[in-house]
């Protein structure tokens, strides 16, 4: 049986998530693990607070009784736990496979520190294998999306079944294959340049550290 290395990953990061810390809880089959872990360290006393990247975190986090805030009753985070589609050894990340992005970035932005978990696979030497997501508005997204594909992508609107996939703040996501991204920075900038844009995947000077889990049982650590 092969080893679950995002369970080992996220297993990991939660080891930083100490008493009374107001915790941010990502998205994704990563994030899930995260969760579930700090769910049992809540049940065994762990006393924290925390607001979800998604309402599928949300639920989970709900179920587990890990005590969630709103907005409103706080103005930062101590600590954000997420995962990543692709993370250089910059630390530069693409999110948004799960389709969170914005709300993740919103959160993660306003952490003191963001840990990334991750398995091995997610490690790349240059990002854009992964196609890059960008959410946009629903109005006249077909001119936004002329406007992004000059950036030298082919973006591809999201679908759900048969429908466009919407985000949980009710806009489209343009996944956008680029290959290689030379210049992270010089792309977020020009994106977002691009009206109709609400925010892209691309995660530059947000995370300060990554834990990757290996098949081999072993940890890297990414600073
Ligand atoms: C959600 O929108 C994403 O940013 C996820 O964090 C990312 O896709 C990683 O997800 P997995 O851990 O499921 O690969």
């Amino acid at each position: 049986m092969s080893l679950n290395v995002k369970q080992l990953a996220a297993e990991k990061a939660v080891e930083y998530v100490k008493d009374g810390m107001k915790v941010g809880l990502g998205t994704g089959s990563t994030a899930y693990w995260a969760i579930r872990k700090l769910g049992q360290r809540v049940q065994e006393g762990l006393n924290i607070t925390a607001v979800a990247t998604s309402r599928a975190s949300e639920d989970q986090a709900r179920e587990l009784g890990i005590p969630l805030v709103s907005f409103g009753d706080i103005d930062s985070l101590d600590l954000t736990i997420d995962g990543a589609d692709e993370l250089d050894s910059e630390l530069q990340l693409i999110k948004g496979g799960g389709g969170a992005l914005l709300r993740e970035k919103i959160v993660a932005s306003n952490s003191g520190r963001m840990i990334v978990v991750a398995d091995e696979s997610k490690a790349v030497a240059v990002l854009g294998k992964f196609p890059l997501p960008v959410e946009v508005v629903p109005f006249a997204w077909e001119w936004t999306v002329a406007e992004i594909a000059k950036l030298g992508c082919k973006p591809e609107l999201r679908r759900s079944g048969e429908e466009l996939y919407k985000s949980d703040n009710g806009n489209y996501i343009a996944d956008c294959r680029f290959e290689a991204i030379e210049s992270a920075p010089e792309l977020a900038n020009a994106l977002q340049n691009i009206p109709g844009v609400v925010e892209h995947g691309l995660f530059i000077g947000i995370a300060d550290l990554a834990i990757v889990g290996k098949q081999d049982g072993s940890i890297e650590v990414i600073t």
